[in-house]
């Protein structure tokens, strides 16, 4: 079945698989690949990480796994539940906010995380997979039921599959999401040049 497509619509060309990549609320309900899911991983393995400390840490529950895919489920918040469900395998990302070097606090710990779910992502676009990432997790319930250590903390979910059909939607809702506009704000306004608020000249 041909993958749903909501490509960005660029000023400025940028690599194909970034312009390529969105996050579904369709996904249709099928396994994703073991080889795949590892070379997300791997993907995620190999970002960069201030002084290396790679803070990253992921809890994996696959289709395959109903109970534990079932489990991890739970952990996510009702909205996100309705349509993670059909996902093809919930990740939790876990970070570490003290440098194990000198236990001193690591500021971007989760600038890093977020750096190495962004490989994830990407890696996954490339092999014709979907990411959906979510904020709406119940992380307390998560941060006991995997017994995860006082040093690190639950931080992310991600949804991880193929996109469905938005017109074999569940909830029409959900569909119609998956055809919205993806509204972006222009690099004008986010690109500054000499003081705050002075649009980059070099951009208009
Ligand atoms: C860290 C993070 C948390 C997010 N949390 C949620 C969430 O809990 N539920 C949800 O439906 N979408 C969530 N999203 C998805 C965003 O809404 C989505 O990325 C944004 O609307 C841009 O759409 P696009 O990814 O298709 O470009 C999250 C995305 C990120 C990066």
């Amino acid at each position: 079945m041909p993958q749903p497509a909501k490509h960005a619509e660029l000023d400025h060309p940028t690599l194909d698989v970034l312009a390529q990549r969105w996050s579904p609320y369709v996904f249709n309900p099928r396994p994703v690949e073991e080889e795949k899911l590892k070379s997300c991983l791997e993907a995620a393995r190999w970002a960069a990480s201030s002084y290396n400390e790679q803070p990253w840490t992921f809890l994996v529950a696959r289709r395959e796994e109903p109970e534990e895919f079932a489990e991890m489920l739970g952990f996510l918040v009702e909205a996100n539940q309705a349509w993670a469900k059909n996902a093809g395998v919930l990740l939790l990302t876990v970070v570490c906010r003290t440098f194990q070097r000198n236990n001193k606090p690591n500021r971007v710990a989760e600038h890093d995380v977020g750096l190495a779910a962004g490989n994830f992502t990407v890696q996954a676009t490339a092999l014709g997979l979907a990411v959906h990432q979510m904020a709406g997790v119940e992380l307390a319930k998560a941060k006991a039921a995997y017994q995860i250590p006082d040093t690190h903390d639950p931080y992310t979910g991600i949804a991880l599959g193929y996109a469905g059909d938005p017109a074999l939607a569940e909830e029409q809702k959900l569909g119609e999401r998956d055809q919205s506009p993806r509204p972006r704000k222009p690099l004008s306004e986010i690109v500054f040049q000499g003081r705050w608020g002075a649009t980059a000249k070099w951009l208009s």
